[in-house]
């Protein structure tokens, strides 16, 4: 348990960790190409590490400095291998694409929470690529066999980057070409990385499509993870002047500009420049007053990890907002659409779950109060957020989750030495 103390002002300047959808990506594709890489900036939270774990046990050669990572890919895949992804879903769906690719056996269990959450959406796909694959009920642990991979056009029902990745992982090996097509675009490291490793890749609007392919290793800055560094963004907005260095603004990660945007909070990107094939920049927030907004389904996979922060946002403005099209919460490290409705609650707000989203009454106030985690490291963060934000603080239950994707978040909060 950890109080967290309410503050009339928050500002300052912040380094934040690294991108953990470009730090999966980068420890995993090297760790299976060709020749060595180095990787700079990683995020070395929970998930990243479960990564390293999986690959080294599979044969890849890994040496962490800090935040620095040399890569040696592996040829040789140790087969037979039980891997714990712990709570990372990236870890375990784009694990189960790579190893059907690679041709290796290989057993994928997590956590209580991961174990979970649905692994049909890569399982059924990949089936139709020729990968064989079993679930446990639809969930892990995961089974996958060694099996012959052959192109196919596969259109997505939801947009998902971890599905995409998985396909397109396994498209690298199959004969023939390889499609898929999303809904909406969701993040797209897997293509930009993957092109940059020498893969066949082409991108025509939601479609990506690929064709066997051999990677060769590369080195990889990562830059500042938008999805950490928002909740700083937020407390700026909330409570004062802060500004973000060196944030990755790939456009399918900045769906919070976009909800900024709506809500009335003044944001400047600063110092715009491009490092290791992303674009990056300051992000300097300051205190605004927010009105509601409504937010569908188009709009969320860009924002699909901030979604909790912005309805707490939401329960900061002034007027209603209506979140809808974000079905996809509910199968997150929590039920996001429970827990955030709650978190909002226990702090004095309005807050209505919908099926598929929230409908947030704004109060401008909020008084504070108990906020439990549920150990999803998104909604103990928000959490902060909030109780900072509020009259009274209030306790966060179970905040250390944070280190899945944050290890040092509360310190840099200035909340623990
Ligand atoms: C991620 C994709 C998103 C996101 C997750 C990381 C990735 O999941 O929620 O935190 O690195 O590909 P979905 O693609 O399943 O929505």
């Amino acid at each position: 348990m950890l109080f967290i103390q309410s503050r009339n002002t928050f500002e300052g300047e912040f380094d934040l960790p690294g991108d953990k959808s470009i730090t999966h990506r980068a420890i995993m594709f090297n760790g299976g190409a060709e020749g060595e890489a180095v990787i700079t900036n990683a995020l070395m939270g929970e998930d990243c590490v479960s990564t390293c774990r999986c690959m080294r046990a599979l044969g890849a050669q890994i040496d962490i400095d800090g935040t620095t990572l040399r890569v040696q890919g592996t040829p040789n895949f140790r087969r037979g291998m039980r891997l714990d992804c712990g709570n990372s879903g990236t870890t375990i769906r784009l694990l189960t694409g790579f190893a059907a690719g690679k041709g290796i056996d290989v057993t994928l269990v997590g956590d209580a929470s991961l174990s979970s959450r649905p692994m049909n959406r890569v399982a059924q796909p990949l089936s139709l690529l020729g990968a064989n694959i079993r679930t446990t009920d639809g969930r892990a642990p995961v089974e996958i066999a060694p099996s012959v991979l052959h192109g196919a056009d596969i259109a997505l029902q939801i947009a998902s980057a971890q599905v995409k990745s998985a396909i397109l992982l396994a498209g690298i090996s199959a004969s023939g070409k390889t499609s898929v097509t999303e809904p909406v675009k969701s993040r797209d490291h897997t293509e930009r990385l993957l092109a940059a490793m020498g893969a066949n890749v082409c991108v025509e609007g939601n479609k990506v499509s690929v064709s066997k392919s051999e990677l060769s290793c590369v080195d990889v800055r990562v830059p500042s993870d938008i999805s950490s560094a928002a909740y700083f963004m937020a407390l700026g907005a909330l409570k004062g002047k802060t500004l973000c260095k060196n944030v990755g603004i790939n456009p399918t990660r900045t769906g919070i500009l976009t909800a900024f945007d709506k809500l009335g909070v003044k944001y400047s990107l600063l110092n715009k420049r491009v490092s290791g094939g992303e674009e990056t920049a300051d992000i300097l927030v300051e205190r605004s007053l927010m009105r509601g907004i409504t937010l569908t389904a188009e709009e969320v996979p860009s924002m699909i990890d901030e979604l909790p922060l912005v309805a707490l946002l939401c329960a900061y403005a002034d007027g209603e907002s209506r979140i809808t099209g974000a079905k996809e919460l509910r199968v997150k490290e929590s039920d996001r659409i429970r827990t955030t409705a709650e978190l909002i609650q226990n702090l004095g707000g309005d807050c209505e779950e919908l099926e598929d989203g929230f409908v947030i009454r704004g109060k401008k106030k909020l008084v504070g109060g108990n906020v439990d985690s549920y150990l999803d490291h998104r909604i103990a963060m928000t959490a902060a957020v909030g109780l900072i934000a509020s009259e009274n603080g209030g306790y966060i239950l179970r905040p250390d989750c944070c280190a899945i994707s944050f290890p040092d978040f509360f310190e840099k909060l200035g909340v623990r030495a």
